[in-house]
């Protein structure tokens, strides 16, 4: 239920009882969050907006509505304030048991989403590069599925062109990796010498070529080395928890469908010979920032970046018939789907809406991209390892034990939920230190706060306290937990609508501190809370664990049994 949606709607079927308001009623009645909540739980300023059609002040139409609001059932208050606010203050009856209300709220229309995410390359371990497509782009999948939304992801692997040239040129002279580490040396080795080398570049682009043709001996290369290095991939995607993809389909997989899109744009007359390349012009008479052409295919023949991703888009458009593809990559690839997603449209091929979500740059306190100690871009398993030392540290500082596998959860809960509370879009500052600390806007105190749920109610069980919605009196800190959790259901939405798991990071932090203040002035199990009242209190707590594990779950982070 969006509380914000159940309040406006009731608002509006109640003023459309009032003839002269109903003709001239704005289809959005906005229901906002006062800063101060000491004079009302939401508040309206539809009464403004109906004073220039009504010809009345704000504060009349107010006095006038007034009654008619009152009516709603699971409404306690409606005030005036200044000059024609209107505060609406909920029964307590209505926080502590939403369900009793029997409201129906209209379920939006369940979508079907292609996600585009990871889409790692083969044959390089990974970095820090990743760790946001493959955060964010996990918690927005499962949020899009906690909606009732259909959901399909893909790793669209990089796995087809020039890097794999590079790293079967490397292997035919060096021989086959022979332990995980040789694995992802190659590429960089390989990469290195072709930037020095130029026959070396050369011999690795006929590779390329030679391979997308189907070159038996180049496949038999490709066909054992994939398999060790998407192993690799798998393991940290596992340490990081993140759900399995539903395609690992990349740039070698849609080489079928090149042959499709390449009829379509030879029918719509959209390629141009250039040099030896096919391109696709895509620059508009408006446009005022370059706009160079999309590289179907390049001159040395080979399949190109862009065009795996119009066949990506072929693919999914005619396999998933899905209302939006959603990309999530670093920004510096925005140029590249501004141009992908042009050809796709001139082609004919956007039946979907395709989004490209780009983020920023995961930094150092130097403002430049993060690396470690070393010098070194740090890949995913030293950034977790980086995060779990520091954890472990902290813990010896305060004389805690914590076992291996609880570090474990920490860091992970550490790392992950710093990346999803900061804006996709911005930079972010990462510093290992401030990350794991227990108090503050990070994972650990998400965590603890769980934890210490999880205990509380785990005690009331053993001592046989039942949990009762029966007692509606109601503190203030009681009823500021009871309107955060009501917000659940619409911050969700947000964060789907918008793309921005940011806010679902954000919300389970402020729904933390809320429980830990409720906590503080509402004692539950100690020996002079009376029965009803601790009975009533934890029916707070069993609401406010359930919404909190699940905020959790959504970010993909683990609760240990104690911390
Ligand atoms: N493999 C690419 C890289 O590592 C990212 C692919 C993003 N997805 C896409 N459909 N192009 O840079």
């Amino acid at each position: 239920m969006n509380v914000y949606k159940v309040i406006s709607d009731n608002v509006k079927s109640k003023l459309m009882e009032i003839d002269d308001v109903a003709d001239v009623l704005p289809s959005d009645v906005a229901i906002e969050t006062p800063k101060i909540r000491d004079f009302g739980d939401f508040s309206t300023n539809v009464a403004m907006m109906l004073a220039r059609p009504l010809k009345k002040s704000p504060r009349d139409i107010a006095e006038m509505i007034l009654p008619k609001i009152s009516e709603i059932p699971f409404v306690e208050k409606v005030t005036v304030a200044g000059p024609g606010f209107i505060n609406i203050t909920l029964k307590n009856d209505f926080l502590m048991s939403p369900r009793k209300y029997n409201i129906v709220s209209e379920k939006s229309k369940s979508l079907t989403i292609d996600m585009d995410y990871g889409s790692y390359n083969i044959g390089k371990a990974l970095h820090i590069g990743h760790l946001r497509t493959t955060v964010v782009g996990d918690t927005f999948n499962r949020i899009a599925r906690a909606l009732g939304h259909k959901t399909k992801s893909y790793n669209h692997m990089g796995d087809w062109g020039r890097p794999m040239g590079l790293i079967i040129a490397w292997i035919l002279e060096y021989g086959m990796p022979k332990n995980a580490d040789d694995i992802n040396v190659m590429y960089p080795a390989s990469s290195a010498r072709a930037k020095e080398d130029k026959d070396w570049l050369e011999r690795a682009q006929r590779v390329t070529v030679d391979l997308q043709n189907g070159n038996a001996k180049y496949l038999k290369i490709y066909n054992e080395f994939a398999p060790m290095s998407l192993k690799q991939i798998s393991d940290i995607l596992v340490r990081l928890n993140i759900l399995p993809f539903d395609e690992n389909k990349g740039e070698r997989l849609v080489a079928e469908y090149v042959p499709a899109v390449q009829e379509i744009l030879d029918q719509k007359n959209l390629i141009v010979h250039d040099d030896g390349a096919d391109i696709i012009p895509v620059k508009l008479e408006t446009d005022t920032a370059p706009m160079p052409p999309v590289l179907w295919r390049s001159s040395t023949g080979a399949q190109t970046y862009a065009a795996a991703d119009l066949a990506a888009i072929y693919y999914r458009t005619t396999t998933d018939n899905p209302d939006d593809i959603v990309y999530f990559t670093d920004s510096r690839q925005n140029l590249h789907f501004t141009q992908v997603f042009r050809a796709a449209k001139m082609a004919g091929m956007d039946s979907a809406n395709l989004q490209h979500i780009g983020f920023g740059t995961i930094t150092g306190a130097d403002g430049k991209p993060f690396k470690t100690r070393d010098g070194d871009v740090p890949s995913l398993h030293q950034m977790v390892d980086m995060v779990a030392d520091s954890v472990r540290a902290r813990a010896e500082e305060s004389g805690k034990k914590l076992s291996d596998e609880t570090v474990e959860m920490i860091a992970l809960a550490a790392l992950k939920f710093n990346d999803l509370m900061h804006d996709v879009k911005s930079d972010y500052v990462f510093d290992v230190d401030s990350v794991t600390q227990f108090e503050g806007r990070t994972g650990p105190y998400i965590l603890y706060t769980a934890v210490r749920l999880n205990a509380v109610t785990n005690k009331a069980a053993d001592m046989g306290v039942v949990a009762s919605a029966d007692r509606v009196e109601l503190e203030p800190a009681e009823r500021n937990l009871l309107l955060r959790l009501m917000d659940f259901e619409r911050v969700l939405e947000n964060a789907f609508a918008r793309r921005a798991t940011d806010l679902l990071a954000n919300y389970t932090y402020d729904l933390a501190q809320d429980i830990n203040t409720f906590y503080h002035h509402c004692p539950i199990l100690r020996d002079d809370v009376v029965s009803d009242v601790r009975a009533t209190r934890l029916y707070i707590v069993n609401m406010a664990r359930e919404t909190l594990l699940r905020a959790i779950d959504l970010m993909g982070l683990r609760v240990p049994e104690s911390m």
